[in-house]
């Protein structure tokens, strides 16, 4: 199944061992070695055109691209048509998830307080339009509020000790029918629920001053508050998964194998993304230009993965609904995310163990004899490669490093991204894909015994857990 290595022996070379040529026949030295590749890797860099990438960042980074929105819909049906325009049939690969919408707006006031209250909502907090009576309620852990009855009431809460997640529940359970977390360290609150969860009321967070403030007030008279939180909206999106493929060139002399090339079209709110991820979305495109006409014995499929920001979704469906005969197949996975930035550092790679693996020996020799330098490669998760890596596939992250200073915000702009670096990055994959799938490819026989794969998760449609910038206690 697996490519034998180029066969040397000629037929001729028994008639001409007769004549005693002994130097015929020895083992093709490095410089002969080294020839050959520089003329594979012209067929492939020698296309490869950055004008072409920066115009498919620029089109993609007019917006953000947020997971189940319609800007994200609207990238995938670029990018559907970008691969047809090449002549590939593409497959768009539906999956849903739990979304979240923050408030669009939060309205807070007490009776008779009149200090500024300016409240922030937790991730996954809930609309709703209420008024009733402000208790104290300490931490909201269960035992403080076993004895209280907060039917119709509004609990304000002081942070700590268990997660805002806890304190809502617990609150609500006593009959609250809102809460207010106030900080316990100076500073705004930043907070998350976890997770989306029916039993939710509305919560809002106010800082440590805004909270002692309204304790103070509440202390000596009974207060009724109203609060109303609007726009709010836990509910299932739906996201795509773009895939293009290239079959291998000649049916009879193919591997079964298959390379995946990959990038996550989706970005944060508010940032329009030119880096993350358009960047290595157009470098997926232009790869897939590239090698359209070009003669490969391995299958290679250009894969473009939404909701990568949410939580790797797109790329854990991909992984997850793969047969298994199809998942060994895959014998190494590219992940290009964030492969543009004037203002981020050089070139590595990370791979989810921090161990060499098929995806960085064959970018190492690409790189070495493209730049002279191989391109390091350190321990690192974060994007698509990962679910790759946890089925037991060979899978690097293709990333500048240090990240520059405007990821995932307004900045990350296509005013930002350096045309030499797109070129630079593309010419290494470029070069390494092809050097293991050309036909009688001489590549590194890179071919470690696979690991593991993993089970298939157990429970789908789990709420993504992408809290790793809020607080959840
Ligand atoms: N492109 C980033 C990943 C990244 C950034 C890796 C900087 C290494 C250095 C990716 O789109 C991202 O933002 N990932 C999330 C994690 C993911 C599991 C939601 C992150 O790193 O916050
Ligand atoms: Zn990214």
């Amino acid at each position: 199944m697996k490519k034998p290595a180029v066969k040397i022996m000629l037929a001729a070379s028994l008639t001409l061992s007769a004549f005693g040529t002994q130097a015929v026949f020895a083992q093709p030295s490095k410089e002969v070695h080294s020839q050959p590749y520089k003329v594979f890797d012209q067929k492939i860099i020698k296309q490869i055109n950055a004008d072409y990438m920066y115009n498919n960042i620029d089109y993609l980074a007019k917006t953000p691209r947020v997971a189940g929105t319609e800007s994200e819909y609207n990238a995938v049906q670029y990018i559907k048509s970008q691969f047809e325009s090449y002549g590939y049939e593409v497959e768009l690969q539906e999956f849903s998830f739990l979304g979240y919408t923050p408030p669009s707006s939060i309205e807070l006031s007490a009776d008779g307080y009149e200090g500024e209250l300016k409240p922030s909502a937790f991730t996954y907090s809930v609309s709703g339009d209420i008024t009733g009576e402000l208790v104290l309620a300490g931490l909201g852990k269960k035992d403080e509020l076993a004895d209280k009855d907060l039917s119709g009431k509004v609990a304000l809460i002081q942070r700590g000790e268990i997660s805002f997640g806890e304190k809502v529940l617990n609150a609500a359970a006593a009959g609250a029918e809102g809460v207010i977390i106030y900080n316990n360290a100076d500073g705004e609150l930043n907070g998350t629920l976890g997770e989306a969860n029916d039993e939710y009321v509305p919560a809002v967070a106010l800082t440590k001053a805004e909270g002692e403030a309204l304790a103070t007030h509440v202390a000596d008279q009974s207060v009724s508050v109203s609060l109303k939180v609007t726009g709010a909206d836990t509910s299932e999106r739906t996201s795509h998964n773009v895939i293009a493929t290239k079959k291998p060139t000649n049916k009879r002399k193919a591997t079964d194998d298959v390379i995946v090339i990959g990038a996550h079209h989706d970005s944060v709110e508010l940032a329009p993304g030119a880096n993350d991820d358009a960047s290595g979305t157009a470098m997926t495109l232009e790869l897939a230009r590239v090698f359209k006409d070009v003669p490969t014995d391995t299958e290679i499929r250009f894969v473009t993965f939404g909701a990568e920001e949410l939580g790797l979704i797109g790329s854990n469906h991909y992984v997850d609904q793969l047969s298994d005969e199809e998942r060994k197949r895959i014998i190494a996975n590219f992940n290009l995310d964030m492969v543009g930035s004037k203002d981020a550092g050089d070139l590595v790679m990370m791979t989810a163990d921090g161990k060499p693996n098929l995806v960085t020996e064959l970018a190492q020799a690409s790189s070495k004899r493209l730049n002279g330098e191989p391109t390091p490669y350190e321990q690192g998760g974060r994007s698509d490669h990962v679910p790759f890596a946890e089925a037991g596939i060979p899978a690097a992250l293709f990333i500048h490093s240090p990240t520059e200073p405007g990821y995932h915000t307004p900045e990350d702009s296509i005013d930002k991204i350096s045309k030499e670096k797109l070129q630079d990055v593309a010419e290494i994959v470029g070069a390494a894909v092809y050097d293991q799938a050309k036909f009688d490819h001489m590549g590194p026989k890179f071919k470690k015994d696979r690991k593991e794969h993993k089970e298939p998760k157990g429970k789908k449609g789990k709420v993504p857990h992408h809290h790793h910038k809020k607080d959840l206690k």
